[in-house]
């Protein structure tokens, strides 16, 4: 147990809702709260996250880290398939904990370089992917937990040929559903290593299962750390009183700003650029959980201080739609001072000796107070330190948070009908077998009614 905590600084909030009505209103993320844990909201058959960090053992997290150090020796190169819960929170975590620029240092200090594949279908990344890996010595995790996600089968089904028949039972893991789907079809008759996701795990909550944790062991990330620092969590959300609650009152404010101030858009803002892809995870996350019947916050990100030099106009000035919410940490690093310069031509010698991290904690109190003054309400996520204990807390923190605020919406964080949609177009346009119906709405769709179209 370390000794600082993850706070939430709300006081630019209450310039738009009193201490008071916040005060009044805790009932509301209690009952929500109260659902979650006892199992009588919807999507109750998906609430094995919730007790991950009380559930996972530390001989599976000896297993996962001893398999993952003997891979680390072994090869040049992780190449880690997946996509959304699948694929973002192990992003998210190595972007967060690895020092900048990784894959550029990882070979001088004897480390496997990481990569991503199945996230996304470009044709170029992936005929670039199979060329940069040819020849090295890789190990593939591929992760779905359906098993039959487009993306990542494509991508497998092409990079898996990278690895030669002989060391596919050592070099190949898959991450999936303990009895269906094709991938786990596929990993049992080549005899792959598997590591299975409980069924009561969505993807998006998944990042506390093998789905996150083999990543992350793999890229020598301290997961007993991280479990740690998520234990923690949970259990200061089940001890502390909403006001003292981080991910309770953060919760709470967020949907009293959507109810009552007709705010529908959270900005996540980092001033770290290591912390962006935290932001993406936590898109994900509340962005699939929440939007459905009409309702939900439409969770948008910025990466401060570059965007302060483009959305910065639109948050501070724009239509009046937005709350903001800061995720501010230190980052481990030498310190970085602005050297003097005898002429000062520049004019910088006002901040001569200062270190970096201190101009960018400048730059942070002031967007703060900009944007509370520009009608922005924002509330601030203090992390004490970038590490695995307080990564492993943030993730269940964003978790609980966002189950307590789906219920307090009135929406089943658990499911995710919407995306069926295109995936269905996709197949019929793809002639899959099954979908010939709307193989037949597609057909030639792409070169239809040129009248719609600048000539
Ligand atoms: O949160 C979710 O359930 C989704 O975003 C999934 O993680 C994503 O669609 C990938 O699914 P799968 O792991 O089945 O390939």
């Amino acid at each position: 147990m370390k000794n600082g905590t993850i706070q939430l600084d709300y006081t630019n909030i209450l310039p738009f809702i009193p201490k008071q009505e916040i005060t009044d209103a805790v009932d509301l993320a209690k009952d929500a709260a109260a659902a979650l844990e006892n199992g009588t909201g919807a999507g109750n058959d998906f609430l094995g996250w919730l007790r991950l960090p009380e559930t996972v053992t530390d001989d599976m997290l000896t297993r996962l880290t001893e398999h993952a150090q003997k891979l680390r020796s072994a090869v040049d190169a992780f190449l880690f398939i997946g996509i959304g819960g699948s694929y973002l929170g192990a992003r998210a975590g190595f972007d967060a904990l690895l020092p900048s620029f990784h894959n550029e240092t990882a070979a001088a200090n004897g480390q496997p370089r990481l990569y991503f594949a199945g996230n996304h279908l470009s044709e170029e990344y992936h005929t670039t992917l199979r060329e940069l890996l040819r020849d090295k010595k890789i190990c593939i995790n591929v992760i779905s937990k359906s098993g039959t996600t487009t993306e990542p089968a494509v991508a497998f089904r092409i990079l898996k040929t990278l690895i030669t028949a002989d060391r596919t039972q050592d070099m190949i893991v898959a991450t999936t559903d303990a009895q269906k789907g094709a991938l786990k079809k596929v990993a049992d008759k080549a005899g792959m290593q598997q590591y299975i996701i409980p069924d009561d795990v969505g993807g998006r909550y998944s990042v506390l299962t093998p789905v996150g944790l083999f990543p992350f062991a793999c890229a020598g990330i301290d997961i007993n750390a991280l479990i740690t620092g998520a234990r923690a969590m949970r259990a200061k959300i089940l001890d502390r009183p909403v006001m003292e609650n981080p991910a309770l009152l953060y919760a709470l404010i967020r949907y009293l700003l959507y109810r009552d101030k007709k705010k529908s858009i959270e900005i996540m803002a980092v001033f770290e650029p290591r912390l962006a892809m935290i932001n993406e995870w936590w898109k994900q996350l509340f962005g699939e959980s929440e939007g459905k019947n009409g309702n939900g916050i439409f969770p948008a990100s910025v990466s401060l201080t570059t965007d302060l030099h483009s959305m910065g106009q639109y948050i501070q000035e724009g239509k009046r739609l937005l709350f903001e919410t800061f995720l501010i940490t230190t980052v481990p690093t030498q310190p970085l001072e602005v050297p003097p310069d005898d002429n000062d031509t520049d004019g910088l010698n006002y901040i001569h000796g200062k270190r970096l991290c201190d101009i960018n904690r400048a730059a942070y109190t002031a967007t703060a107070a900009a944007h509370c003054t520009g009608n922005v309400p924002n509330m601030t996520i203090c992390i004490p330190t970038l590490d695995a204990y307080y990564l492993g807390a943030l993730l269940y923190m964003f978790e609980y948070a966002c189950g307590v605020s789906a219920y307090m919406l009135g929406v089943n964080p658990f499911n995710q009908q919407g995306v069926e949609e295109y995936k269905n177009n996709m197949f019929g346009i793809l002639e899959k077998p099954g979908y010939e119906e709307l193989t037949k709405k597609f057909s030639g769709s792409e070169h239809t009614d040129d009248s719609n179209r600048t000539p």
